[in-house]
C-alpha cells in the first residue's frame, strides 16, 4: 500500500501523505516522500514541490510504533536531509499538527506555511527523547537558540499566529485555502529558489544562556535525562559545524532512545490511548446526553469538581444542605475563576459566561431535571445512602447518579437506589479542576451506556478517565493503602518521616508520603479506616499516622501533623516531639528501632503497590496493567518515566520481583508479603504483566 501520491497542479508537484490517523513516518512514509522528492527532481515539467497530508493533520511525527525494535531504511534524519537537498523549492504546507519528526519534515522543506488553525512542536522530550532528525541543529540557526530550547524543552505547540511571530514557519493561511496558497508560495519560489536551514548562520554561543536555561528547568525535569541532552544539542549548534552538529545530535538521540526512562514515557503515551478502550464496550455503544449537572456537597471537592464542569461548558447547580457551606463553596468557583483570569488562564468573558451557567441550591426539587448528579459529600456510607435516597426520589428516569467516594462500596450505595444500572463511581482527585485522573468505577449493575457517558464526561472535562472495578479503594487508594502501609511501618521501625520522603522523592514521586499525608489531613485517613471492618489484625497498620490523628495533628491545616509548619508556610520541618512520639510507641508495640537505608525505603513502598497491583489483574478489578498504570501516574505522583508501578515490574523482570517478594516475605512474613498467584505464574513462564 502506498502513502504517499503525487498530484500536478501547473508546474508544481504537490506530494499528498495519506497515512491516517496521524501520518506518523512509518517506514512506508519516509520511503514515499524521498521516491517523490527525487521524482520530481528528475522531471523536467516539474519546478516547484509542496508537501501536503490528507487526514486531520500534517505529520504528527516519527512512528512511535517502530520505536524500540530494528531501524528500517531510509533512516529519518536522511530523509530530511534529501528533502533539503531538492534542487527545486519545497514547500511544507501543514495543518493540524506538525510536531516532531513531522516538524523536521517541514524544517527540511525551504519554506513553510501552516493553517491559521495549525500548530507546530517538538515534543520529544514527552518520549524521553530528543528531536532525533535534525531539529536540535535546524531551529536554532531558524529561530534563535533561546526560542528554540523553549521549544523542544516545553515540548508544547506553538500556534500558527505565534510560529509565524517567531520565524518557525514563514505564513499563515485560511484553513481552507492551505492547499492553494501552498500552491501559490511555491509558484513564487521558483525563481528565489530552494532556502537551506542548514546553510544558515549558527546562533552565537551563549553559555549564560545554556546555564540559566539548565538552572530554570532545573526542578520541573528532576530526574529525566533528556532535556539537559536536548540543551548539549543546541549548545553543539552554536559552536560546531552543521555535520558535527548533526552527528552529536545521533548520538545523544540514541542514548536517551535507548534509556528505560524513555521506554516508560513511551508506555505511558500509549496506556493513556489505551484506557478509553474498555474490554467488553463497543464503539457502538450509546451515549446519554449530558447539559445539565448537579455536584451535591460544596466542600472543597464539590466545589472544585462544579468548577470543572463549568469550565467544560455544562449547567451546573451546586447543592448543598447547610447555608453557610454552600455559601463557602460558591466563593470557592468564584475564586477559581479569578484565580484562573488574574493568571492569565482564561479571560474575563469565559468566567462571565461560566458563572452565568452556575446555580446554587439547598433544594432536591431545584434538580430534578439534571442529566448528571455528582455527589461529592462527606465520606461515610450512612450520609450517602442519605443523598442517594434522596436522589433517587426526585432525579428524572435515565439521569446519572455518580458517588465521588474514594473508596466506599458502588454496588451498596446503588442497593438504596431503584436504578443501580445508572449509578457509577466518579472518583475525581484533589484539587479537582487540576487533577488529570478520573477513577470510573462501574458497578456490578451499571449500564454499559452509563460508563460510556462517563468516559465521553471525562474527555470533555479534559481528564483521563480509567474504568476499574468495585473493591475497597478501587484501583489507585486499594494501592494506595499498601504503599502507605509501608511507608509507616519503617517508621516504627525507625526511619525519619524526612528519610522515608526524601527516598521515595529522588526516587522520583512527587511528593513523599509523609508529605502528602499532611497535604491531605490525616484526619481523613483516620475517619476512613475507622469506618474500615477489614483491616488488618495488626496493632503496627497506620499505627503512626493514627495516633498523630488522635492528638489533632491533622497536617498543614493545624500546623502540625507528621511534621511542622510555621503559620502561613507549606513547608515541612520535622518535627523532634513525633521523633519521640514514634520511638515510645515502637516501644509499646515492641517494634526494634533500625537503620534503616533509602533502598529499602523504596523497595518495601514501590514493591508494596506491585503485589497489590498484581492482586487487582488478578481479580479483575483493572482489566489491563497499563490501565494501573495511568492511574498511578495521574493520580499519586508516581514518576512517568518509570511507567507506572506495573510497567516499572516488567521492566526490572517479573522473575526479579518474585524473588525480592519472597524474600520480604521471609523477613516480615505472609500477612502484607505472600506473592499474588498472577506473580509467580508470570515469573516462572517469563511473561509480564503487559501480557
Ligand atoms: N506514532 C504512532 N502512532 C501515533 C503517533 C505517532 N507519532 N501519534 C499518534 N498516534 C496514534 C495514537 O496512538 C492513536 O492510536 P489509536 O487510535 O490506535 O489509539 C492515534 O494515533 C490517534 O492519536 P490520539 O488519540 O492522540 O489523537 P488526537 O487527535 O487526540 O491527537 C496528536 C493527535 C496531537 C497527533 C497526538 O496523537 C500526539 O501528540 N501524538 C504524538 C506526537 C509526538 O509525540 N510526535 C513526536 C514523535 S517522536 C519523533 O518524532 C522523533 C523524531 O524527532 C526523530
Amino acid at each position: 500500500m502506498s502513502f504517499v501520491s503525487v498530484e500536478r497542479h501547473g508546474d508544481v508537484a504537490v506530494i499528498v501523505v495519506d497515512s491516517p490517523p496521524v501520518n506518523a513516518l512509518s517506514q512506508g512514509v519516509r520511503e514515499g516522500l524521498v521516491k517523490h522528492i527525487e521524482l520530481a527532481e528528475s522531471d523536467d515539467e516539474c519546478k516547484a514541490v509542496v508537501i501536503i497530508c490528507a487526514g486531520r493533520t500534517f505529520i504528527a511525527g516519527a512512528d512511535i510504533k517502530e520505536f524500540g525494535k530494528p531501524p528500517l531504511e531510509p533512516y529519518l534524519p536522511d530523509v530530511v536531509a534529501r528533502i533539503e537537498a531538492c534542487e527545486k523549492p519545497v514547500v511544507a504546507a501543514i495543518h493540524g499538527t506538525a510536531l516532531g519528526g513531522g516538524y523536521e519534515v517541514a524544517l527540511g522543506s525551504h519554506y513553510r506555511i501552516a493553517a491559521e488553525s495549525a500548530a507546530i512542536g517538538l515534543p520529544e522530550v514527552h518520549l524521553g527523547i530528543l528531536p532525533g532528525a535534525s531539529g536540535t541543529q535546524r531551529l536554532p540557526r531558524l529561530i534563535g537558540a533561546g526560542p528554540a530550547l523553549e521549544i523542544m524543552l516545553s515540548g508544547k505547540p506553538v500556534k500558527a499566529s505565534a510560529a509565524l511571530k517567531i520565524g518557525a514557519i514563514d505564513r499563515v493561511s485560511a484553513d481552507d485555502e492551505l492547499k492553494t496558497n501552498a500552491i501559490a508560495f511555491a509558484e513564487e519560489c521558483i525563481d528565489t529558489g530552494p532556502r537551506r536551514i542548514r546553510d544558515m548562520d549558527a546562533p552565537a554561543p551563549d553559555p549564560d544562556l545554556f546555564q540559566a536555561t539548565r538552572e530554570k528547568i532545573a526542578a520541573k525535569t528532576r530526574g529525566l535525562m533528556s532535556p539537559e541532552r536536548i540543551i548539549r544539542c543546541v549548545e553543539l549548534a552554536s559552536t560546531v559545524d552543521f555535520d558535527e552538529g548533526l552527528a552529536g545530535e545521533r548520538e545523544l538521540f540514541l542514548e536517551c532512545m535507548a534509556s528505560p526512562q524513555s521506554a516508560g514515557l513511551r508506555h505511558a503515551f500509549f496506556a493513556e490511548r489505551q484506557v478509553s478502550k474498555v474490554p467488553g464496550l463497543g464503539k457502538e455503544t450509546e451515549t446519554r446526553e449530558l447539559q445539565k449537572l448537579a455536584v451535591i456537597g460544596a466542600g472543597t471537592m464539590g466545589a472544585g469538581i462544579a468548577y470543572s464542569c463549568l469550565a467544560a461548558g455544562f449547567e451546573v447547580t451546586l447543592l448543598d444542605n447547610h447555608a453557610e457551606g454552600l455559601a463557602r463553596g460558591e466563593q470557592t468557583v468564584k475564586e477559581l475563576y479569578v484565580g484562573g483570569v488574574k493568571r492569565g488562564k482564561i479571560s474575563e468573558s469565559d468566567m462571565q459566561n461560566g458563572l452565568g451557567r452556575f446555580q446554587i441550591s439547598q433544594s432536591y426539587d431545584d434538580i430534578a431535571n439534571v442529566d448528571i448528579v455528582i455527589e461529592a459529600v462527606f465520606e461515610s456510607m450512612a450520609v450517602k445512602k442519605e443523598v442517594f435516597t434522596a436522589l433517587d426520589g426526585v432525579l428524572k428516569p435515565g439521569a446519572i447518579l455518580a458517588t465521588n467516594t474514594s473508596t466506599l462500596s458502588i454496588d451498596e450505595i446503588a442497593s438504596c437506589t431503584s436504578r443501580p444500572q445508572d449509578v457509577i463511581g466518579l472518583h475525581f482527585f484533589s484539587p479537582a479542576h487540576i487533577m488529570r485522573l478520573l477513577e470510573i468505577v462501574r458497578g456490578s449493575r451499571t449500564a454499559d451506556d452509563v460508563i460510556a457517558t462517563s468516559l465521553k464526561l471525562a474527555k470533555r472535562l479534559g481528564k483521563i478517565g480509567v474504568v476499574v472495578g468495585n473493591c475497597f479503594g478501587f484501583v489507585g487508594n486499594r494501592m494506595l493503602y499498601s504503599y502507605g502501609r509501608e511507608s509507616q511501618l519503617l517508621l516504627l521501625e525507625g526511619a525519619a518521616p524526612e528519610a522515608v520522603d526524601k527516598a521515595l522523592f529522588n526516587w522520583g514521586m512527587a511528593m513523599g508520603p509523609n508529605a502528602v499525608g499532611d497535604l491531605a489531613g490525616l484526619d481523613v485517613g483516620f475517619k476512613v479506616r475507622q469506618e474500615r471492618t477489614d483491616l488488618p489484625d495488626d496493632p503496627r497498620f497506620y499505627r503512626v499516622a493514627d495516633m498523630l490523628a488522635e492528638q489533632g495533628r491533622f497536617g498543614q491545616k493545624t500546623g502540625k501533623g507528621t511534621y511542622l509548619y510555621e503559620e502561613g508556610s507549606r513547608k515541612p520541618t520535622a518535627d523532634p516531639e513525633v521523633a519521640v512520639m514514634i520511638r515510645d510507641e515502637a516501644i509499646r508495640l515492641g517494634v526494634q528501632q533500625r537503620d534503616i537505608d533509602s533502598q529499602e525505603i523504596i523497595e518495601r513502598c514501590v514493591y508494596g503497590l506491585i503485589v497489590e497491583g498484581a492482586r487487582i489483574l488478578e481479580e479483575g478489578i483493572a482489566s489491563r496493567s497499563s490501565d494501573i498504570d495511568v492511574v498511578w501516574m495521574n493520580g499519586y505522583g508516581f514518576p512517568r518515566y518509570r511507567g507506572g508501578p506495573m510497567h516499572y515490574a516488567d521492566s526490572i523482570g517479573l522473575a526479579k520481583v518474585y524473588e525480592s517478594v519472597c524474600a520480604l516475605e521471609k523477613r516480615f512474613g505472609s500477612m502484607y508479603w505472600e506473592p499474588p498467584a498472577l506473580l509467580k505464574t508470570l515469573a516462572e513462564s517469563g511473561g509480564r504483566f503487559a501480557d
